[in-house]
């Protein structure tokens, strides 16, 4: 199994119809898929996590990757995993916190996953600013 996360853009400001639409399309596919993870939507930016079997997130990446709905994706990390993190959820979706236009990826990520209560998850997010500084 491989959790995959990503950061991405968006030229427009999230819209409520937007979103829902990408949830229930994803929910769908991702639980024929096997896949779980979570969306974070925040300012013009999107961070999501995709976790399960490895072809089937690659797969289904490969798909995302080229939406139109946002551009310019960049992986952010791409590991081996033996459990989910994200395994309540076919597609979660959690409002991401206040974005600062000058802020560093690190300081991005960290802005958007900041409403994130739950300390393991919130854990994964923050390793990752960790290593990315590093
Ligand atoms: C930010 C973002 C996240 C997405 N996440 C998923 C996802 O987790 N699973 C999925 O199947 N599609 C996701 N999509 C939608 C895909 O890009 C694509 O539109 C969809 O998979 C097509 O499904 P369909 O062939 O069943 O219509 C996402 C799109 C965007 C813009």
């Amino acid at each position: 199994m491989i959790r995959l996360l990503y950061i991405s853009s968006t030229r427009e400001p999230h819209s409520r119809a937007r979103l829902d639409n990408i949830l229930s399309v994803s929910r769908r596919n991702n639980v024929a898929a096997d896949i779980t993870g979570l969306l974070i939507a925040g300012g013009n930016r999107f961070l999501q996590v995709l976790e399960g079997p490895e072809a089937r997130v690659q797969e289904t990446f490969e798909r995302i990757r080229f939406d139109e709905r946002h551009f310019a994706p960049v992986v952010l990390k791409r590991e081996a995993v033996e459990e989910r993190l994200f395994g309540k959820w076919a597609m979660g979706f959690q409002p991401g916190g206040a974005l600062n236009r000058t802020s560093t990826m690190t300081d991005e990520v960290a802005g958007l996953v900041a409403p994130i209560d739950d300390p393991l998850l919130k854990a994964y997010f923050e390793g990752f600013a960790r290593r990315h500084a590093a």
